[in-house]
């Protein structure tokens, strides 16, 4: 299970914005786009206060591009981290200033809501002081969950979205 495992998932003390947005536009720099030339960064900060970054690695066959948000979810999942704070986006071309808003892809928003719960925070970053703040709610209504896909763990065919 994801969220289910985080014991201060409703953490909403205060995080330092600034520095995570500066990780995400650092982060830009490994960005692999040489199709789109839009590179991204990402900075996910864990309930432990570790950062992971990420950023976009394209492929040759279009279709295997992973986003940056996706890229640093993984790499903080796959290194035992499951409960997140917040993350941090910066995107633009790769030459073109100053960046634009890069809101989280339809895929990244559902990779989200497998992790996240509604005190979760996207910040779509330009700069340290440019940013827009969003919750998964608003950009993911009626999100698809499942409870759990293990008969043992009591799974009754409810996919948790009913009530
Ligand atoms: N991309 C991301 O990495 N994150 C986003 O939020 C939006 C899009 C990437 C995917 C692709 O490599 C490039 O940006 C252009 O779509």
């Amino acid at each position: 299970m994801g969220m289910e495992e985080c014991e201060i998932i409703h953490d909403n003390r205060p995080f330092d914005k600034r520095r995570l947005i500066r990780s995400a536009l650092d982060a830009r720099e490994y960005a692999y786009a040489p199709y789109s030339h839009f590179t991204v960064g990402a900075a996910l900060l864990t309930a432990d206060g570790e950062i992971f970054t990420g950023v976009n690695i394209e492929n040759a066959s279009y279709g295997a591009a992973n986003c940056a948000e996706r890229t640093a979810i993984f790499k903080a999942v796959s290194e035992g981290r499951k409960c997140f704070k917040a993350i941090a986006i910066a995107g633009g071309d790769e030459k073109g200033k100053p960046l634009t808003y890069a809101y989280p892809c339809g895929i990244c928003r559902q990779v989200m809501s497998e992790f996240c719960d509604d005190s979760f925070v996207i910040l779509a970053a330009r700069d340290e002081d440019d940013y827009v703040e969003m919750k998964l709610s608003e950009l993911l209504p009626y999100g698809f969950k499942l409870c759990s896909l293990s008969s043992e763990n009591g799974f009754d065919g409810r996919n948790g979205n009913e009530d």
